[in-house]
Order: C-alpha cells, then sequence, then structure tokens
C-alpha cells in the first residue's frame, strides 16, 4: 500500500537499500511554511484543535524536506487535557498548568481519557492520511506516562523536576495510581491513533533523565511496557527514553521495535546492548549549526557507525527553531544520497 515504506520495513528488521529518515520536531518553527500557517490561529492550543491545520504542517516536511514520514502534529500535553487538566501553552516559555495533582483526591478526578476527548486529533489524522495518500508512514505518538506525570505535578517545564519526584518519593502508591491512570488514557487514545491510520507510534519519555536508573524502572518503563504490549500487537512501537541510555538493554526486553537514542550514546555500544532490536537517532541537533561539511562528515560517520539494516536517521531530540532550513535539507539528503 505504502509507496514508501522504508520506516516500516527498519522497524520490523526488513532488508532495506538505505536508512529512513526523519527528524523529532521536523513540524515546527525551522519551516517558515510552519509558521505561516500557524499564524493563522489564535494559539498553539487552537492550532492543535483545528484539523485542517494540524494536517497541513504534518505533511509539509515530507514536501519540502523530502523525509520518510509524516508525524502527526499535536502535542503530548492533549493527555492531561482530555483526563481533565487543561494546559496552557505561553509564548517563548512553554506549558503551564493553572491547576495541578497535589492529592489522592485530585487523581480519583482524573478521569480516564477516552479516544472520543481526542477527536480533533483523530480527525486531523484521518485528514492526514487522506492527503498523504500512501507516499510516506504517519507516525502517531504520545508522551511516556512519567513525562506526563512530571508536567500534571510540576504545572510546567522545570530543569530538575523536582516537585514531581518529591512526589515519586512521599507518595509512591498515588504515583502509581496517576501513572497507570495516565497509562489507560494513553492505550485508549493511541489505539485510536491506529485505528485512524496511524502507521507506527513513538512514546516520548523526555524527562525520563531526572530520574535514577532504579526509579526509572519502577516508574517509567513498566508503564511504557504495558503500552509498548498494547499498541505493538497492531502497529510498530518507539520508545525514546531521552537520557536513559543506560536502560537499552532493559527497554529492548519490552515488545518495543525500535528504541530512540540522544546523543550521548555511542552508536557501537548502544548496537550491542539492543538485542537486536531497531535504533534510531541520534545526531546532536546542534550538528545542524555547522558548516556543511562538518554536517556532510558526521552524519555520514554517523551511518556508517550504524550500518543499514535495523536503523532509522534522525536526530537524538527534536530541531531547535533557529536552525536553518537548509541545514536540515542537507542533513536529510546527505542520508539519502549516502551509498553503503
Ligand atoms: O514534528 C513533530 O515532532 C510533531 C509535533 C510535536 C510537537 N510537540 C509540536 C510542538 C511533538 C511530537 C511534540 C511532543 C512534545 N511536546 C514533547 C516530547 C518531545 C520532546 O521535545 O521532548 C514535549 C516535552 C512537549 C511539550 C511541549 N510542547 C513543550 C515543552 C513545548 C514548548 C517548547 C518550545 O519549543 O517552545 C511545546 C510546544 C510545541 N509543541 C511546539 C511544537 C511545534 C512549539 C510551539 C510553537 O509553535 O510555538
Amino acid at each position: 500500500m505504502l509507496k514508501n515504506d522504508l520506516l516500516l520495513k527498519a522497524s520490523l528488521g526488513k532488508d532495506v537499500e538505505r536508512a529512513p529518515v526523519w527528524l523529532m520536531r521536523q513540524a515546527g518553527r525551522v519551516l517558515p511554511e510552519y509558521r505561516a500557517t500557524r499564524a493563522k490561529a489564535k494559539n498553539f492550543i487552537e492550532f492543535v484543535k483545528t484539523p485542517e491545520l494540524a494536517a497541513e504542517v504534518t505533511i509539509q516536511p515530507v514536501d519540502i524536506l523530502g523525509v520518510d514520514a509524516a508525524i502527526i502534529f499535536s502535542d503530548i500535553l492533549v493527555i492531561p487535557e482530555a483526563m481533565g487538566l487543561p494546559y496552557e501553552m505561553i509564548e517563548a516559555k512553554g506549558p503551564f498548568f493553572p491547576t495541578t495533582i497535589k492529592t489522592k483526591n485530585d487523581i480519583d478526578k482524573l478521569k480516564i481519557a477516552q479516544v472520543e476527548d481526542l477527536d480533533y486529533v483523530i480527525k486531523a489524522i484521518q485528514l492526514t492520511k487522506k492527503e498523504l495518500n500512501n507516499r510516506v508512514p504517519l507516525i502517531g505518538f504520545a508522551g511516556a506516562p512519567f513525562t506526563i506525570l512530571a508536567y500534571m505535578i510540576e504545572g510546567s517545564g522545570s530543569k530538575t523536576f523536582s516537585k514531581a519526584k518529591q512526589f515519586l518519593y512521599t507518595e509512591p502508591k498515588l504515583a502509581h495510581l496517576l501513572l497507570q491512570k495516565i497509562t489507560n488514557s494513553t492505550i485508549n487514545y493511541l489505539k485510536g491513533q491506529v485505528a485512524n491510520g496511524a502507521d507506527i507510534i513513538q512514546l516520548f519519555d523526555s524527562w525520563a533523565g531526572v530520574l535514577s536508573e532504579k526509579m526509572f524502572y519502577e516508574f517509567s518503563l513498566k508503564y511504557m511496557a504495558q503500552i509498548a504490549e498494547e499498541i505493538g500487537a497492531h502497529v510498530p512501537v518507539t520508545i525514546f527514553a531521552k537520557d536513559a541510555h543506560y536502560a537499552i538493554e532493559k527497554i529492548s526486553q519490552t515488545k518495543c521495535n525500535n528504541i530512540g537514542l540522544d546523543w550521548t550514546i555511542n552508536p557501537l555500544l548502544a548496537k550491542k546492548l539492543s538485542n537486536g532490536k531497531t535504533l534510531q537517532g541520534n545526531a546532536d541537533p546542534c550538528l545542524l549549526y555547522a558548516d556543511d561539511e562538518t554536517i556532510v562528515n558526521e552524519t555520514q560517520a554517523m551511518l556508517l557507525a550504524f550500518g543499514k539494516q535495523n536503523y532509522i536517521c534522525n536526530l537524538g531530540h527534536g530541531l531547535y527553531p533557529d536552525i536553518e532550513k537548509s541545514k536540515v535539507k542537507l542533513f536529510v539528503d546527505t542520508v539519502k544520497a549516502f551509498t553503503y
């Protein structure tokens, strides 16, 4: 069905003629075209809730950058909102929750999100699939339960997420209660994404790195494993736990297909630890501030280190808004032109 199924083949460990490439935050401010579409909405949340606009910016990187996959334009924070905890997106600052989770009563009041609560994302997926017309696969996503809990308790971004971590240390039972509610909501949501056309799912554990190894297994990986088990029965699943490369081996024991890597891990070491699962990553986004020659050389070195099979080329985290579009295009073109 799909004209370009490199991403799916790589996720399933099948032979590919070259590594597929896409970039986290490819639907974003690096593209002037994104900024123009975003200007049509009153604010970020209205933008996310307008399926026509969301579909438009989802497809832009496919047309403009030539990437091998689209990722649905949305945000991980739609889950807390669907559970009854709305967020705001403050320009140039980031997310903010007017109310946060503090007590058992707060957790009891949260609902388990149903796919109907997120119908605007489902509509965006349907529109995107139609307009993509099977050119490339569509990636669906959700935040990892721990990262979602971190925002629900902290109320905003944070360097340390110490309030959220305080909750894990002082109220571990409540933390598990909340994590299970988020997990159940996320499974409902992701099943809806898959039923409406998402070809692969990525879990973003953006704040895994604030946890100790032990706490990562107890409060994060356990719940991502549940999601991988449920969703992996239908489509490939990628687990991206930023700054938790010590956990590659344990992540590889879940039902995920792909393991996302940030730039702090050596590709050869990651390959040794991953039990033959497909790896995704891991160029430093700041590489794209370098001159063209450096970008080409470093990208080619990365491609050689990971090898052609069981590999999805990406950055180690999202694109920064001030990276030049031409540099992003150079990265993508370098991957597509590389001969092994
Ligand atoms: O292209 C894509 O990757 C798809 C779209 C996408 C967005 N957010 C759009 C967005 C995805 C996959 C996300 C996930 C997301 N959102 C994560 C996990 C990934 C990661 O980066 O670790 C997190 C932690 C969030 C929460 C969030 N949303 C933050 C902290 C911010 C503000 C940061 C900033 O760069 O301003 C957002 C806003 C956001 N989500 C933007 C985009 C394109 C920028 C907002 C804008 O257009 O003004």
